[in-house]
This record gives C-alpha cells, structure tokens and sequence, in this order.
C-alpha cells in the first residue's frame, strides 16, 4: 500500500479494516434462532436431496484434493427446505470458516468491497436472498467470483481511477427463492454448480421428525408422525413448526403426541388435511370466486388478495402447484379441477379451456 497517495491509503484501510457487522450476520430472527437447534451440522445428518449431496461430495472432495476451496455454488428452490444448511455443511466440511449476509444487507458496492476485502483465505461468504442484490453491487461481484479481484474506483470526474484489488480465495455460496430473478451473467459464474433443491418425499420428511422428536426428547407414536408428515407441505421447516405445535398441545393437554392430538393442534391453527394453510385456501377459493377460476395476473390477485406478489410467488404458488391446486398459464393463475375439489366447490364445465 506505501506506493498509493494518502487519501486512497486511507480509504483502502477504511474499506478492508472496517468489518462491517451490520451486513455479516446481520440479526437472526427468532425463528431462524429456533431452526438452529434442529438445524444438521453433518451431512449424514441430512436427509434427503440426494443429488445434491453425491455432487457435493465430489466437488468437496476434489477442492480438497486440490488444496483449493471448491468454487461458487448456488442453491434455489422454496423457503425452507435446506439452502442455508447446506451453506453451514459445506463450511464444516471443509473446516472454513463461514461469514453470512444477504442481498438486501448489501446496500452499496462499498458494503460488498469491505465484505470482500475482509475476507480470510479459504473463507466460505454465504450471501442469502441474492436475487435482492442492486446492479452496481452485482457488478462488482463478477471479477470477484471469476478472477478473485475488485476494480475500486478512486474519485469523480476526469481525474477518477481504478484500482485493482487482489482477494484471498474464497468460495461464494448464494442462496435464492426466486432464480429467475437472477441475471444470466451472475448465474454462470456460480461455476461449481447451480443446484435446485426439490420438495421431498413423504419418507424423508417422516424421518427428519424422527430425528427432531429425538433432538426435542418428544415421545410420538408412529401415525402423529406420519400425520405431520402428510400436512408438512414436504417441507422441513413446516415439518419442524407442526411438531412442535403438536407438541405443544400435548403437553398441555398432559397426553403423549398421538395422532387425534396432532390432528387437533394441526386443525386448530388452521392446515388443513392437504397441509394447506388458510391463507393458501383464501388463494385458490379467491380465484374460484371472484374470478371465476381464473386466468387472473399476479398484480390482481395480489391486489384482491392484500398480499405482496413476492410471497404469492415465493411462498403459496409453489406447494399449491405441486398438489395439483392451481395451474400458471401464459394467460395467468388458474384453479384446477382438484383445487375444486379440496374446497368442495363444483367444477365449471368450461375449466379444460382455462387451462390450455
Ligand atoms: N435435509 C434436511 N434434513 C433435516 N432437517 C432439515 C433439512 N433441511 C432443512 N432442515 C431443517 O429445516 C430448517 C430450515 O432449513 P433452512 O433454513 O436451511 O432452509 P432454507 O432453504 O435456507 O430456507 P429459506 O429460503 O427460508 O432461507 C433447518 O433449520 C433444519 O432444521
Ligand atoms: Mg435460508
């Protein structure tokens, strides 16, 4: 740095001293606090999405053999279903350590050079919620990922200049519910995979409640855990929440988990047989009702429904497609006729042309 002018000597220390507490780990919420107890910390410990973990291991193993850390990785798919414990196993796979922001935390490209330039070799950056990331600050992103440097400007005006700053190596691990708002430039510089993680099976799902009842020192029988199990929407998180609801109502109650408890606790905060929340079944029946099953675009059924797009999208769409409710069509969201069924409405004749 002695050969550098002293204002940007100053700024350079400013940049790479200034660990930047409010965009790494930025505060847990309570409810992430709560998954951390039931949260995998080894990959044996993680059920399911098979795939994922025999590419992983192959990737892993080969960065190991390399003595080099493995390269970008990007997970997607709903909330909840493993994307940041994934994050966690890699780095404890390979004794790294890990440092976590999210694409919201990272406000300017400054935040991201001070992240950047913080980093320790080896480190693993966990950055959550990419697809929130602002244009500026994904461009500083790119030489980062793919040459391991960042060009800071220094200045305005003519007499601006760039400088080029070496980073130790480190793997970047994104996270993402809405991939198709991730640029084509920053998805193909995640160069050591790009993995969707997928619903899971029925099985698996009854075996990480399993594994939370023994971790929770809960006592169930059999039928409340696969009765959990069939309302999780396959997904673990959920499954984790019910358990624990059901949980509670036992307790209350001074039962053992049976499966009436769990059908009891389950009913009373509102998911139904299908694993459908209220706020799912307000969904499908508004299309239904007021518009006549649909086809009806996003920003009007957000609108006739009070709730932001995004967790339309994000949140409901995704379970109420995989069960067969709902159909996105190129004329908008359309209610099936087995999302009929579920609300016990009867099916309109014209519903195949709806759905073409
Ligand atoms: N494969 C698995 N086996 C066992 N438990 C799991 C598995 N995947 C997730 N879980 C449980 O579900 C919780 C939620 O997982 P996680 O926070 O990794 O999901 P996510 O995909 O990052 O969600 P979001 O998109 O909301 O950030 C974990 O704390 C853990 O308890
Ligand atoms: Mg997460």
């Amino acid at each position: 740095m002695e050969d550098l002018n002293p204002p940007l000597r100053v700024l350079l220390f400013i940049c790479m001293n200034n660990q930047p507490d409010q965009i790494i780990n930025p505060d847990e919420n309570l409810e992430s606090f709560l998954d951390q107890t039931l949260r995998p910390d080894r990959f044996d410990e993680y059920i399911g999405q098979e795939n994922i973990k025999q590419n992983l291991k192959i990737l892993l193993g080969a960065a190991k053999g390399r003595g080099h850390p493995p390269e970008h990785i990007l997970f997607y798919g709903p909330p909840g279903l493993g994307k940041t414990t994934l994050a966690h196993l890699i780095a404890k796979e390979m004794n790294a350590q890990i440092k976590a922001t999210s694409g919201p935390a990272i406000e300017k490209v400054g935040d991201l050079a001070s992240v950047l330039t913080n980093l320790s070799a080896g480190d693993i950056l966990f950055i959550d919620e990419i697809h929130r990331l602002n244009k500026a600050v994904e461009e500083v992103l790119y030489p980062a990922m793919e040459a391991g440097s960042i060009d800071i400007i220094i200045g305005k005006g003519p007499s601006a200049r760039t400088i080029q700053l070496d980073l130790p190596p480190f793997t970047l691990i994104a996270a993402t519910t809405r991939i198709a708002m991730l640029s084509s430039p920053l998805r193909s510089r995640f160069s050591g995979g790009v993995f969707r993680l997928e619903f899971y099976k029925e099985e698996e799902i009854e075996k990480i409640i399993e594994r939370s009842s023994r971790i929770l020192s809960i006592k169930t029988d059999l039928r409340a855990i696969k009765e959990i199990a069939r309302r999780s929407r396959f997904t673990p998180r959920t499954a984790n929440y019910l358990l624990k609801r059901a949980r509670d109502l036992a307790e209350m109650k001074k039962e053992e988990l049976s499966r009436d408890i769990t059908e009891e606790a389950l009913s009373l905060i509102g998911i139904d047989n299908a694993g459908l929340t209220s706020s799912d079944r307000v969904l499908i029946a508004t299309i239904a009702e007021k518009f006549s099953g649909g086809p009806v675009g996003l920003s009007t059924l957000g609108a006739a429904l009070s709730e932001e797009q995004s967790t339309i999208e994000e949140v409901h769409e995704p379970y109420l497609i995989q069960c067969g409710f709902l159909e996105r069509t190129p004329r908008g969201r359309v209610i099936t006729e087995k999302g009929y069924h579920h609300l016990g409405l009867k099916v309109p004749a014209n519903i195949q042309e709806k759905l073409l």
